[in-house]
C-alpha cells in the first residue's frame, strides 16, 4: 500500500542549506541571504506577535522560505493535545506558509505544566499506540506534514520494552509521519548509550526523511551532552554524508542556540554542509537562492 506521507514527500521543496532563526544571531542571518537557503524558527517564539518579534518574522518571511520546529507539541504526553497550542500553530503555519512542521518524539509537559525539557518516552507498546494516535490527530488537524525529531536521552525510561530506534520507526510507520533525523543526537546517544550509529540508521525508515539537523554538542563528567554550543565534530558530518548518501531529502540545517561563535564560523559550517550535500545530493539545493 502506498503511503500517503511518503507521496506528500515528493511535492514538498527542496529547500537546501538552512540555518535556525536566532534573535542573538537574526541581523547577521538577514545579511548573508546569499549563503543561507531558508531558516527554521521556533514557533512558540512566534506565537503572540509584539512588536519587535513581529519585524523579526516579517523580515525571515520576506526574505527566506521559513519552517518551524517545535518543543511545546507534547506528542507523548498523558495531557489531552492542547487545542490552544494546534490552533496557534496552524495560524502561524499558515502565515508563513510552511511546507511542514516538527516537533520532537518526547513529552514536554505533565499536568498541564510545561518542563522545558525534552522528556523521553516509555518504549513500550502501550506508549506507542498513544503516540501514534496523537501524531494521526495533529496531523489531520494541521493539515500540513508533520516530522518528529530523534531527541537525545540521558537515560531509560521505567516500562520500556524495545530499542529506541524500533520504536521511533513504529511511531513513524504506524502514524505516517515524517522524520527530521537529528543526525548529532544519534551521534550523542550512540557514544553515550554504546551503539552503532551506522547500524541504527540503516533500522529507521529513511525514506521518511524530510529534514537533517546538524549541530555541536559538549562533554559532561560522563556523558556527551547535546548542547547545540559546539562547532560540528567530523563523525557528525560523515553521518550526514552516510544518510544522504541512502535517501533523498528536502532540507539540512545548523543548529547553533548557544556560546555563539563570530557569524563567520557559523557560514563556514554551512559551507561544509553545503559542500557535503553538493557533492552527494546537489538535487536537494534550491534552483535559486533568492526568494
Ligand atoms: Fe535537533
Amino acid at each position: 500500500m502506498s503511503s500517503g506521507f511518503l507521496a506528500a514527500k515528493k511535492q514538498l521543496p527542496n529547500l537546501g542549506v538552512g540555518l535556525g532563526l536566532r534573535r542573538e544571531l537574526a541581523a547577521e542571518t538577514f545579511a548573508h541571504r546569499d549563503q543561507i537557503d531558508w531558516l527554521e524558527l521556533v514557533p512558540e517564539n512566534y506565537m503572540d506577535l509584539g512588536g519587535r518579534i513581529r519585524e523579526r518574522l516579517d523580515m525571515a518571511l520576506e526574505k527566506f522560505p521559513l519552517v518551524t520546529h517545535g518543543v511545546n507539541l507534547s506528542i507523548g504526553s498523558t495531557d489531552p493535545l492542547s487545542v490552544d497550542y494546534l490552533d496557534s500553530i496552524s495560524r502561524l503555519l499558515n502565515k508563513i506558509d510552511a511546507p511542514w512542521w516538527s516537533d520532537h518524539l518526547c513529552f514536554t509537559s505533565i499536568e498541564n505544566s510545561y518542563l522545558h525539557d525534552l522528556l523521553p518516552l516509555p518504549l513500550s507498546s502501550e506508549a506507542l499506540k498513544h503516540v501514534v494516535k496523537r501524531v494521526k490527530v495533529a496531523q489531520e488537524t494541521v493539515q500540513r506534514p508533520l516530522l518528529l525529531e530523534n531527541i537525545s536521552y540521558y537515560m531509560q525510561m521505567p516500562g520500556s520494552q524495545m530499542d529506541e530506534v524500533d520504536f521511533l520507526a513504529e511511531v513513524l510507520e504506524k502514524a505516517d509521519c515524517g522524520l527530521l533525523l537529528d543526525v548529532n543526537n544519534v551521534y550523542v546517544n550512540s557514544v553515550n548509550h554504546n551503539f552503532d550509529p551506522y547500524a541504527y540508521i540503516d533500522r529507521l525508515p529513511l525514506a521518511r526523511t524530510v529534514q537533517i539537523h546538524v549541530a555541536g554538542h559538549g562533554y559532561g563528567d560522563e556523558l556527551l551532552i547535546d548542547t547545540h554550543g559546539a562547532a560540528v565534530i567530523e563523525p557528525v558530518f560523515e553521518l550526514l554524508e552516510y544518510v544522504l548518501k541512502r535517501t533523498e531529502v528536502k532540507a539540512v540545517m545548523l543548529e547553533r542556540d548557544q556560546n555563539y561563535p563570530t557569524f563567520s564560523e557559523i557560514l563556514s559550517e554551512l559551507a561544509q554542509i553545503r559542500a557535503i550535500v553538493e557533492r552527494v545530493q546537489p538535487a536537494l539545493l534550491p534552483a535559486l537562492l533568492s526568494k
